[in-house]
């Protein structure tokens, strides 16, 4: 069945990625030219967080479909200023007759939430620390474009896994395919319980890796590592940001001795947990994976929009 809003990334099943991936490889070949077969459409972007990846690759996406583009990007300047719900802020854009909405929200459980009071099909752009389905989209695309498979990897996750959204979305997609995950941090910020069960529940194996000395030999039966920033801003207690800032790194030095084709991932921003030396390697995949949100994005918008 087609998937209607895209909330979450437990939603996506095989047939839903074979379709957004050959979509957004046939997009890579020449995206500006794909099609502008949505030119009486319109998409509202509204971003209630900071952004610049989601933000500019959504607006690129729509803009390259032929789509008008309407909404904000934090509430400055906005009715939210005065207090304006979240529910009168989407029944305003329902009366603008808008045909779908790209939501970024403060809270966890948003995009839920409005998909439930409107007809509009919501992409949830991240809600909090909850989850980012679209990230997860363009990681999964940037991991099968370079093994052309997302099953029987050895995928280390290394940083906030407690705080973020990306890697409870991307975890839940990889979820369809059997892969070995190695969640790498330090106890505070360790994968949370909810996603341990989600894939226990799916038999897959799992390895928790706490001792940050034991990184480099994790590492190097790794394909892939996918590395985030601390989330500093959902850290709710100061002491806690400082026990684990710069606890970990990938510097030369820790993928010295990795794979031949071994990636390493990156949602961005980064802050300073990859080391600008490593941008030079082959492994360096972050820039790449941030330019596939565009196809990817692209597609989703189509799949929604113009499948049957
Ligand atoms: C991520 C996010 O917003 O969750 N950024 C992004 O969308 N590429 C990662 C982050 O903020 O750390």
């Amino acid at each position: 069945m087609k998937l209607r809003n895209i909330i979450s990334a437990k939603d996506f099943n095989k047939d839903f990625l074979d379709d957004i991936f050959s979509k957004a490889s046939k997009i890579k070949e020449n995206p500006g030219k794909y099609c502008n077969c949505l030119i009486n459409k319109i998409i509202a972007l509204l971003f209630f967080e900071p952004s610049t990846r989601t933000y500019e690759s959504f607006y690129r996406a729509a803009k390259n479909l032929g789509m008008d583009i309407i909404g904000f990007r934090k509430s400055y300047g906005t009715s939210l200023e005065k207090g304006e719900s979240l529910y009168d802020t989407i029944k305003m854009y329902e009366g603008y007759g808008v045909d779908l909405i790209v939501l970024r929200h403060y809270s966890a459980g948003a995009a839920k939430y409005i998909s439930e009071i409107t007809e509009i099909p919501i992409i949830n752009g991240g809600d909090n620390g909850r989850e980012h389905p679209t990230q997860a989209l363009l990681d999964a695309f940037t991991i099968y474009e370079k093994f052309g498979k997302l099953n029987d990897l050895k995928i280390g996750f290394m940083g906030d896994l407690k705080y973020g959204r990306t890697v409870p979305s991307l975890v839940y997609l990889l979820s369809n395919f059997n892969n070995e995950f190695y969640f790498i941090a330090p106890d505070l910020v360790q994968i949370r319980k909810e996603i341990e069960f989600y894939i226990e529940d799916k038999n897959i194996y799992y390895e928790k890796i706490t001792d940050m000395n034991k990184v480099k030999d994790v590492v190097k039966e790794l394909d892939v590592l996918y590395v985030t920033r601390i989330q500093k801003e959902r850290i709710p207690d100061p002491m806690e940001y400082e026990k684990i800032k710069g606890s970990y790194r990938v510097d030369l030095n820790l993928i010295s001795n990795v794979k031949e084709d071994f990636i390493i991932l990156h949602p961005l921003p980064r802050v300073d947990e990859i080391s600008p030396e490593v941008d030079k390697t082959k492994h360096a995949y972050y820039f790449e994976q941030a330019k596939n949100g565009l196809f990817v994005r692209m597609a989703l918008i189509y799949y929604i929009l113009k499948n049957g």
